[in-house]
């Protein structure tokens, strides 16, 4: 499979160093960014690997299998729909786009080529959560009672500052609280309705959202709350973290902590042996071990090669995860709780 890397920033670097655990499976025969000083960082990572000035120009030009998006939001659709069109398959990352429509237009590009598209809702793919899913599903300790998360970390500029403009990037609530959205609906299905509440004291914001709490209305046996932020100080660790309470447990993740998870049954605490994702995936690689990222390459790799499109996040569950942080930001703006179609 020959992979073209549209984005060399924080993201598209990291996938790029992934690809390296995939040889031969995979080769990376194309980076394109738009900025000189990633393209030369590329070049250094990357020697022999050809380089364009922009996604646009390596998707008219290279002849390219797989493409993975790592370019601002507001660009996704555009290089995605562009790559569907090519003939390629997609690995975009999450948030999928700004709005629904958009998303949508990514969808019927993917139908239209019969290419997979793929959004990086990595949680699905994160061994925390997805054992966290497997108590919700299994109900081995009754069923959930309540579920609190959190995602807090200092501020993402980004190139040209795309992360503090809610026009190209939608701003924290909907870039990075969304995982914890998107760990919502896989796990627990749509809410009923959500009430948000959130704001941003950064002046260079122009009043995107910045800092949010976010209430899922499940009915009255299930509380379901996430915090978000992108305004912690300096020097504060990022952190992600959950407690999920059962009728008969209560498991805490938090990656700041070592282990991570913790699981409080039957009068002792312990700490449960992560789910290998791997195991389920015949990709063929001889890995042993590897992260979410890794992971959620791995199961796409796996889709492309079998011909089977992508279940773990589809492009129409991306797109509801889209919808639900719309829903969200509509919440904060009215202070009035929104229903979810
Ligand atoms: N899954 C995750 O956990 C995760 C984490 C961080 C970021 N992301 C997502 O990854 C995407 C990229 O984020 P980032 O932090 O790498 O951003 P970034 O600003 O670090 O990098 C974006 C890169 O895209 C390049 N670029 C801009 N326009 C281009 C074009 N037309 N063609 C080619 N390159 C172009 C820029 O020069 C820049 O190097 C975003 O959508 C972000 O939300 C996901």
């Amino acid at each position: 499979m020959r992979i073209g890397l549209c984005g060399y920033g924080s993201m598209g670097r990291h996938h790029s160093q992934l690809f390296r655990k995939h040889i031969p499976v995979v080769e990376l025969a194309g980076i394109a960014d738009a900025s000189a000083e990633r393209r030369e960082l590329a070049a250094q990572d990357h020697p022999g690997v050809q380089l364009w000035d922009s996604g646009q120009e390596m998707l008219a030009n290279a002849n390219l299998d797989v493409v993975f998006v790592c370019v601002p939001t507001y660009l996704h659709a555009e290089l995605s729909v562009q790559a569907l069109q090519a003939g390629c398959h997609v690995f975009c990352e999450k948030p999928m786009a700004l709005q629904p429509e958009e998303c949508q237009t990514m969808i019927t590009a993917a139908n239209e080529s019969q290419r997979s598209l793929m959004i990086g809702q990595v949680l699905r793919f994160w061994p925390e959560y997805i054992y966290l899913k497997e108590l919700c599903d299994s109900r081995r300790y009754g069923p959930l009672q309540s579920l609190s998360m959190t995602r807090v970390g200092g501020v993402s500029t980004g190139w040209q500052g795309w992360y503090l403009d809610e026009r190209r990037g939608g701003m924290q609530i909907f870039d990075r609280h969304i995982h914890d959205s998107d760990a919502v609906l896989w796990i627990l299905g749509q809410p009923r309705a959500v009430q948000s509440y959130g704001f941003s004291l950064d002046p260079h914001t122009a009043g995107g959202i910045n800092h949010s709490f976010t209430h899922y209305d499940f009915g009255p046996e299930l509380l379901v709350s996430a915090e978000g932020s992108a305004d912690m100080p300096a020097g504060f660790p990022f952190t992600a973290a959950y407690r999920a309470t059962f009728a008969r447990a209560c498991l805490e993740f938090n990656s700041r902590q070592q282990p991570t998870l913790t699981l409080y049954a039957d009068g002792q605490a312990s700490h449960p042996e992560l789910p290998n994702f791997l195991e389920d995936v015949s990709s063929g690689l001889n890995i042993s071990s590897a992260g979410p990222y890794f992971n959620e390459q791995a199961y796409f790799f796996a889709c492309v090669r079998a011909g089977r499109k992508p279940a773990t996040v589809t492009p129409e569950s991306a797109m509801q995860t889209i919808k639900l942080v719309r829903a969200e930001i509509a919440s904060c703006r009215s202070a009035k709780p929104v229903t979810i179609q």
